[in-house]
This record gives structure tokens, C-alpha cells and sequence, in this order.
């Protein structure tokens, strides 16, 4: 589930309502994390980070304050920027490395954001509920990632 009243068809369109007609990441990054922290029920934190060379650089997010840089392979984020794929951890208590920066959240997943070959950054969601995070979720999440890319100008941030 999504969230209580709102199937994750009716959200997305109303993410791809929000990004319409801008293409500034900081902005889209911003309100799209809002709109995930407000509308969707048991989570603690969503937010993006941005790849500066080798390191994930926090971003615009929806939430408590949260570690800003992580490097390429360290905790989930890291993982799944690395491995460029998403990572969903039902228990985060049980993923070796788990950077906790909430010591609420109790589940996690993160995705991988693309622009063909090139990785941008990774957006994260968090939650303070065991195993979160199913099928649904991630196809919502991974559709939302797509959404941003897509719809947002991406600085080149090589360097860090
Ligand atoms: N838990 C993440 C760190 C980022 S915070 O959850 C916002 C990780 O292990 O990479």
C-alpha cells in the first residue's frame, strides 16, 4: 500500500503535476521529497543525494536533518549508487555498513537515480516500520526516480 487514500497511479500523476514546466533539479528534488513525506503514511524521511565526484552529496529532503556525504559503496545509499541499482532493506539493523542517521528509521529503500549511463545521485526513503517497503513501493519509487531525471537539469558534478 502506498498510502491510505491515494494508489500510487493518482501520486504519480500528481508528482508529474508538480515538476511541470520547471527543470530545476533543486526545486523538483525538493518538492517532490515533500510530496512523498506528506502523502505517504509511515514514512520518517525522504530525500535525494547528489553524486560530487566519488561522494553522495546531501540534497534537497523532507525530514530530520540527515549525514551529508556519503562515499560510493558505503551504506545503503552508497550500495545502491554503486551498484546502480535499488536496494530495498526490510531491517536496516541487519544491513552491514547502514549509516543511521535517524535512530527511528527502521527500514529503508533507495534507488538509483539515471540518466542512461550516467549516475546523478540516489533518492532514499525511509521508515520508522519494519519491512516498509514491498513490491509496490519500489515500482512507485523507481517510477518517481524516472519522473525526476527525466524532468529536471542535472548540474555536472564530476569533482568533488
Ligand atoms: N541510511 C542511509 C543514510 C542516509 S539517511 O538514511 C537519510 C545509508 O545507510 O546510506
Amino acid at each position: 500500500m502506498i498510502a491510505p487514500e491515494l494508489d500510487a497511479e493518482t501520486l504519480l500523476a500528481q508528482a508529474a503535476a508538480l515538476v511541470d514546466g520547471e527543470r530545476d533539479w533543486v526545486a523538483n528534488a525538493a518538492n517532490l521529497s515533500a510530496l512523498v513525506g506528506t502523502q505517504i503514511a509511515g514514512l520518517n524521511w525522504s530525500g535525494v543525494y547528489v553524486l560530487q565526484g566519488d561522494v553522495l552529496v546531501l540534497g534537497p529532503f523532507f525530514g530530520k536533518p540527515a549525514c551529508v556525504r556519503i562515499a560510493l559503496g558505503r551504506g545503503v545509499c552508497g550500495t545502491a549508487a554503486q551498484q546502480r541499482t535499488t536496494i530495498v532493506v526490510p531491517d536496516v539493523h541487519a544491513f552491514p555498513g547502514h549509516i543511521a542517521c535517524d535512530p527511528a528509521s527502521q527500514s529503508e529503500i533507495v534507488v538509483p537515480l539515471l540518466a542512461g549511463a550516467r549516475l546523478i545521485g540516489v533518492l532514499d526513503i525511509d521508515s520508522p516500520q519494519l519491512a516498509r517497503f514491498g513490491a509496490v513501493e519500489r515500482a512507485f519509487f523507481e517510477s518517481l526516480a524516472e519522473l525526476l531525471v527525466r524532468s529536471s537539469d542535472w548540474p555536472d558534478r564530476t569533482r568533488s
